[in-house]
């Protein structure tokens, strides 16, 4: 309590290392992690500014302390359909319920982070926004919606946040020194998002067989040289390459010299024209801030008429499945230049994947499971941009822009003692194959559950003859299997999960850790009703208190999902 300053010059007569700046809380709510890096470099950032200041996920945070708060920082993701990541979720619904309490000594801020092309952008940080001024708090900088390439408005934030602090530091006459417990950073590479590895392509194969709908991919990536460690449940960033021929196509539909030089970001890169399309900015899909400002950039009255007579349900069924081409084909612009073009096209968006190997057992190398996706589109069937590249342009000896992106919240137990139930279809599979490799490697065994699905066991058991020699030599412990299409009706993950609930049930009562992988909008929301309905029928629970032991499990960190 004697911390707590006020904004106004106080008397100078206290002792000269009294300390009277306001501490700073810093709460993060991540789904893959970025948050959670945002919020530890602000927090180094502060603590060298001799500030109090204190890190944690928005769930780790007890609400009780709210009132004790006194410069808030939130940064947070949105997840699917404007939802709190997992580890905001109950910060989430306490802030937004009665028992909040009133906030008017508390100064705050949001970064949000978010999507453009979903239609609930950063609407997470939005509601946080919203309700921390609801309750009386005082916006010390104003909030910053970032799209997928956050770096630039989350450092503009950073700048006006540090900007903020020094402020009120000035303010305050008796400003004095506090220790400092800055930790020795730890040695690491000198690569990362902003500097990625170049890594070489070793293989690149289909998993699947004949017969087949599906197309995926295993891919094995030299690390040497990049100083690259990582754990199983991480995820490997890379920059992706558009399709060069659409590339080509978009840029003599425009009549431009490729090889011109347009700058390419804020720091006065430059690149030439081609550069630009095949590896800076997004050119296959578009967003409707794109189509607004390409509306203003144009000249195109047929674009500005559309614009304003389209209501938003139209302007999306106009999006949906065109790209750049189409773009500029129907609307073409006129008097544009091509860095004034290039300035109103969105980043190109990191894909991530989570890596199949263990880095212990593999240390030069870092392997991939990635499922190529197709989408209708409007002039053709289109492949995502990195899957897509990977399955149709990538081979042995090529290289691909890579770094390592840590997920702190999907972290395994390697305790002999602590039962994991992994459950993982198709592309979903990957971390578990790494958790199990690195057991393996690291001779742990304990007890090890795995439920895999795919559509079909001929052509499609990823991986399998890996999984039937750990369960051999016990590194698997059980492994239940889905194959959807085999059969007259379809049978999934949840079904084998269903009728194995009794030892399910024990397994949980155990203390197992549970993590779900794979996607998100059906898979992984029936596998947790499944859940629910399990611990209703085998521990005589009511569906609400089937949530809350769920809930606990997530709040202890037993219950984890990275899904996509
Ligand atoms: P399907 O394609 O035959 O519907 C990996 O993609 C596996 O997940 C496939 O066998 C797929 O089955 C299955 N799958 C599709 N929807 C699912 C859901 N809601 N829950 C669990 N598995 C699902």
């Amino acid at each position: 309590a004697e911390l707590n300053a006020t904004l106004e010059p106080v008397e100078s007569k206290q002792p000269l290392n009294h300390v009277s700046v306001r501490d700073v809380t810093i709460l993060y709510g991540t789904e893959t992690g970025t948050a959670q890096m945002l919020a530890e470099d602000l927090g180094e950032k502060i603590k060298e500014r001799e500030i109090e200041v204190n890190v944690s996920s928005l769930d780790d945070f007890k609400p009780k302390d709210l009132k004790k708060v006194q410069d808030l920082l939130i940064i947070t993701a949105t997840h699917g359909d404007g939802d709190p990541p997992e580890n905001a979720i109950s910060f989430y619904e306490f802030l937004h319920s009665r028992k909040a309490p009133k906030l008017n000594d508390v100064r705050f801020s949001v970064l949000s982070l978010g999507d453009q092309s979903y239609e609930f952008f950063c609407q997470t940080g939005k509601d946080f926004d919203k309700r921390l001024e609801e309750l009386g708090a005082e916006r010390l900088y104003a909030r910053i919606d970032c799209d997928v390439d956050f770096d630039e408005p989350a450092a503009e934030w950073v700048e006006g946040i540090l900007q903020k602090l020094d402020e009120s530091k000035t303010l305050d006459l008796n400003e004095g020194t506090r220790p400092l417990n800055v930790g020795i950073p730890e040695e690491k590479s000198v690569y990362s998002r902003t500097n990625p590895f170049q890594a070489e392509v070793l293989e690149n194969i289909n998993l699947n067989g004949a017969g087949s709908n599906k197309e995926t991919r295993h891919l094995e990536l030299s690390l040497e040289g990049s100083n690259f460690e990582y754990e199983p449940g991480d995820s490997l960033g890379i920059y992706p390459q558009n399709d060069p021929e659409l590339v080509e196509e978009i840029i003599s539909e425009l009549k431009w010299n490729p090889e011109e030089s347009v700058l390419i970001n804020k720091q006065g890169e430059r690149r030439s024209v081609r550069e630009a399309f095949l590896t800076h900015f997004e050119v296959s899909r578009l967003t409707k801030p794109l189509l607004v400002k390409a509306g203003e950039l144009f000249h195109n009255d047929e674009l500005t008429t559309f614009l304003n007579e389209s209501s938003d349900d139209e302007i999306k069924t106009y999006i949906d499945g065109r790209d750049l081409l189409d773009l500029v084909r129907e609307y073409p612009p006129k008097d544009v230049v091509p860095e004034a073009f290039i300035g109103i096209l969105r980043k190109m968006p990191v894909r991530l994947y989570s890596i199949t190997s263990s880095y212990k057992a593999n240390p030069d190398e870092v392997k991939l499971l990635i499922g190529s996706v197709k989408y209708p589109g409007f002039r053709q069937e289109f492949a995502g941009v990195c899957s897509g590249q990977c399955s149709e342009r990538v081979e042995p000896g090529d290289t691909l822009s890579v770094y390592i992106h840590r997920n702190p919240n999907f972290k395994f137990p390697f305790d002999p003692n602590t039962p994991v139930i992994m459950v993982g279809p198709g592309t979903g599979v990957a971390p578990f194959r790494s958790y199990l490799e690195e057991l393996e490697e690291l001779g742990i065994k304990g007890k090890t559950w795995l439920f895999f699905g795919e559509q079909h066991f001929s052509s499609d058991f990823l991986y399998q003859v890996e999984w039937q020699r750990w369960l051999k030599d016990g590194v698997l412990t059980k492994m239940d299997v889905a194959f959807s299409r085999d059969t007259s009706e379809k049978v999934y993950v949840q079904h084998r999960m269903r009728e194995a609930r009794e030892e399910l049930y024990q397994w949980l009562q155990a203390g197992a850790h549970l993590y779900i992988c794979g996607d998100e909008k059906n898979m992984a929301k029936d596998v947790h009703q499944t859940l629910v309905d399990i611990l209703v029928d085998q521990g005589n629970m009511s569906q609400e208190a089937a949530e809350s032991y769920l809930s606990e499990m997530r709040k202890q960190k037993r219950y984890q999902r990275d899904v996509y």
